[in-house]
Parts: structure tokens; C-alpha cells; sequence
């Protein structure tokens, strides 16, 4: 008995549905950017390594490359098109902007996406691996410039701009109100921080 290779699916992509037939085989990055033409989510490794593909879903930071399209069928995806509230940029966007958290901008879809829900995570009290008390019972640590780079470093930059993106998100995550505990004392310093400086 032959079996079909290709479905007909629906995507809710940044709230809106889309309706499409697809191969199986179909990775959602390539479905968002080649099929639906939303091309703000990058293509770089295409096997799971620079992070530059990082859409949410449900809410959880995933990497498209890895994802397929038929698989994230009845699931919320939200892209870097979809995280600004109409004209009114994300937190994390606007920090990026005010800080200079790129430089090519190649990344930065990925880094954002990936920021957003770092940020949350954390609020929500999930260790890293330099987390330093992981016990059920261990008081939430402040987010610090350390965890930044650990929780986000799935997302390569090839600009090494990680300086300015730590700054960024550190600036957003202060921004937080869900941020309990506040972030450390070292990370509102470079929240505030607006001078540049060299390439980490
Ligand atoms: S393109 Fe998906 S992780 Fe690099
Ligand atoms: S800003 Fe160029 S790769 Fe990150």
C-alpha cells in the first residue's frame, strides 16, 4: 500500500492561521520562510548548531531547522514578525536598538526570540548549568551577566557582537516585572551602561 509524503496542514503563526500542503519532510524554517514567505526567522547551520533559526513555541524557544513543519501543526508559533505589540516594539527589541545588540542583524531575529523566553525562564525559576544552588528548595538567584551568556549561548553571533547582546537582554530582563528575584546589582550596572565596549 503506497503511503502520501505530503500533508495538508495548518500553521498559527504570530496569531493567524495558515493553511498549506507540505512534504513531511518539510522543516518549519523552511516552511515559514520559503512557503510563507516570513523571512525574518535566518537560515545559518541548517542542522541545529547557530540558533539563528530560534522561533517560540508555546511560548518555548525552539530552533526551526530542527522542527517539522508537520510536527508543529496545533501548536502557538510566534517569529520575530510576530513579537511586537503593532508599532510598539517588544522590550527585548528596543533594548537591542538601544544598545546596539547586533551588527550584521544576521543573528539577531534569533537572539530576540531567544532573549524573550531566556528571560522568562528564568522568572520562572529554571536553573542553568551555572546555576550555582540547583535544590528544589534553593532560593531563585538574581539573573546575572553569567547566566545570560549560559542561557543564551545556543545562539552563535558571527559579528561577536555579545557584549552589547548581553547588555540588551540585561537591559530588557531589568525592564521585568515577572523578574523575581530583580536581576544582580552587576547586571543593572550594564543595563544602564550605554558606552560600548570591545568585542567579548
Ligand atoms: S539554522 Fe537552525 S540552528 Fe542554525
Ligand atoms: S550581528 Fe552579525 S552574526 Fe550576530
Amino acid at each position: 500500500m503506497s503511503q502520501s509524503t505530503a500533508s495538508v496542514i495548518t500553521l498559527n503563526i504570530n496569531g493567524e492561521k495558515h493553511t498549506l500542503p507540505v512534504d513531511h519532510r518539510t522543516t518549519l524554517l523552511d516552511a515559514l520562510r520559503e512557503r510563507l514567505d516570513l523571512t525574518g526567522t535566518k537560515k545559518g547551520c541548517d542542522q541545529g548548531q547557530c540558533g539563528a533559526c530560534t522561533v517560540l513555541l508555546d511560548g518555548r524557544r525552539a530552533v526551526s531547522c530542527l522542527q517539522l513543519a508537520v510536527a508543529a501543526e496545533g501548536r502557538e508559533i510566534t517569529t520575530i514578525e510576530g513579537v511586537a505589540d503593532g508599532e510598539q516594539l517588544h522590550p527585548v527589541q528596543q533594548a537591542f536598538l538601544d544598545l546596539d545588540g547586533y551588527q550584521c542583524g544576521f543573528c539577531t531575529p534569533g537572539q530576540i526570540c531567544s532573549a524573550i523566553a531566556m528571560i522568562e525562564e528564568h522568572a520562572a525559576g529554571w536553573p542553568s548549568a551555572v546555576t550555582a544552588d540547583v535544590r528544589p528548595e534553593a532560593e531563585a538567584a538574581p539573573l546575572t551577566a553569567e547566566e545570560i551568556r549560559e542561557r543564551m549561548s545556543g545562539n552563535l553571533c558571527r559579528c561577536g557582537a555579545y557584549v552589547s547582546i548581553v547588555r540588551a537582554v540585561a537591559r530588557a530582563a531589568q525592564a521585568d516585572d515577572a523578574q523575581q528575584p530583580p536581576v544582580s546589582d552587576e547586571l543593572a550596572r550594564l543595563a544602564g551602561s550605554e558606552q560600548k565596549e570591545g568585542v567579548a
